[in-house]
């Protein structure tokens, strides 16, 4: 099923003369993860204007759900719980005078019951790291907080389309991999996530389909590999070959193997390369209800195990109290690299995302890998 679809759509900007968007007809599926990549200019912000009603197409239709959009403020207001877009600055975004005040904007507009709202304030502002900003002037906040609060806004619709216009771009290298982390464990629970970028790393780790796009016009739709397999249509689009993609490559050609499966990850290139016996990763869940004194106790038996974080609720609860951790951010890979060395690693997770955890290890036996596997109860 389709979430958004657009059907040959253009549009010109007030007094420009050429397109920014030429003919369009993209169909975004539920569920996948998508990657809308283009050099500067390319589109990409046009083409999020679309989705959310912001613009309407001078020619061709946007459907949402399979309707086509209405462009009065009823239906945009209906479309806007459904689909939240982040935009890429912060400040077309950004008006409440508090930050809590400007989360709780979206869900208020919603004529949700108070109740409801200041628990979703609370959650969004857990999940974006800003609770103790709660109270905080909007106009005093740093650019990367005040593209966190964009993002915070969005996420309090619990929207079951999240965009996001280059969310890491100004982000420091933790927030970024946060949301990232973020982003999969609401993809792992059913929201279909959609990311512009022209960084092809992020791209490509990230992405089940890309739709890439060049001076208005779509020009790829499909696999990642298929696309940056062309050297030609990667140059003329702006961007470079992802770093992984490149090194997998060239190691195969020296071993004179096939390239396939493309690894995405460290620890799935990895994979590719070691043998040998593995180690064991034992993932403790963690909830808000989990005692921190009972978890430092279990951490206390770790021996020479390395302890990596995963997920919003136990990064926060490591760090609250001062919990011992070696890796608390890109704790899943990290930890994995261990286990890849033959050590034994310990997974503090979320306990929403035990099960994502478990699909990322049997992805890994695509790569030639099987790490043993416990969940502590
Ligand atoms: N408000 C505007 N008025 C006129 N032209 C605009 C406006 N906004 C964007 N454009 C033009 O439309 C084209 C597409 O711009 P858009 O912002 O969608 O690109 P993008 O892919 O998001 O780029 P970036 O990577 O820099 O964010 C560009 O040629 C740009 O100059
Ligand atoms: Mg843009």
């Amino acid at each position: 099923m389709n979430v958004i679809e657009t059907e040959n759509i253009t549009y010109y900007y007030e007094g420009a003369k050429t397109p920014s968007m030429k003919g369009v007809s993209i169909s975004i599926r539920k569920g996948v993860k998508t990657v809308i990549l283009g050099a500067n200019g390319a589109g990409k912000s046009t083409l999020f204007y679309h989705f959310n009603g912001v613009v309407k197409p001078k020619e061709g239709v946007v459907k949402v759900m399979g309707e086509p959009v209405s462009y009065r403020k009823k239906g945009l207001t209906a479309l806007r719980s459904r689909i939240a877009v982040v935009l890429q600055n912060p400040d077309d975004q950004v008006f409440g005078q508090t930050v809590e005040t400007d989360i709780a904007y979206g869900p208020r507009n919603m004529k949700l019951p108070e109740s409801e709202v200041k628990e979703r304030v609370e959650e969004a502002l857990f999940q974006t790291g800003l609770g103790d900003l709660r109270d905080k002037n909007t106009l005093q906040l740093s650019y990367g907080q005040r593209k966190r609060l964009a993002l915070a806004g969005a996420l309090a619709m619990k929207p079951e389309v999240l965009i996001m216009d280059e969310p890491t771009a100004g982000l420091d290298p933790q927030m970024a991999l946060e949301l990232m982390e973020l982003a999969e464990q609401l993809h792992h629970m059913g929201t279909t996530i959609v990311i512009s970028t022209h960084d092809v790393d992020l791209a490509y780790a990230w992405a089940d389909e890309i739709h890439v796009l060049r001076r208005g016009e779509l020009i790829f739709s499909g696999n990642s590999e298929d696309f940056y397999s062309d050297p030609m249509a990667v140059h003329s689009t702006g961007v470079m070959q992802p770093s992984m993609f490149v090194i997998n490559n060239n190691l195969a050609a020296f071993r004179g193997e096939d390239p396939a499966p493309y690894p995405r990850t460290e620890s799935q290139l990895v994979s590719k390369m070691v043998s040998g016996p593995k180690g064991r990763m034992t993932a403790i869940p963690v909830g808000t209800d989990t005692d921190a004194a009972a978890l430092g106790r279990i951490l206390d038996g770790r021996g020479d195990s390395k302890v990596g974080v995963f997920g919003t609720v136990s990064r926060r609860m490591m760090y609250d109290s001062s919990l011992p951790a070696d890796y608390v951010f890109n704790g899943f890979e990290s930890c994995m690299g261990e286990c890849l060395m033959g050590r034994d690693s310990i997974l503090v997770c979320d306990r929403d995302s035990i099960s994502l955890i478990e699909s990322k290890i049997q992805r890994l036996k695509d790569f030639g890998t099987e790490v043993g596997f416990e969940v502590r109860a």
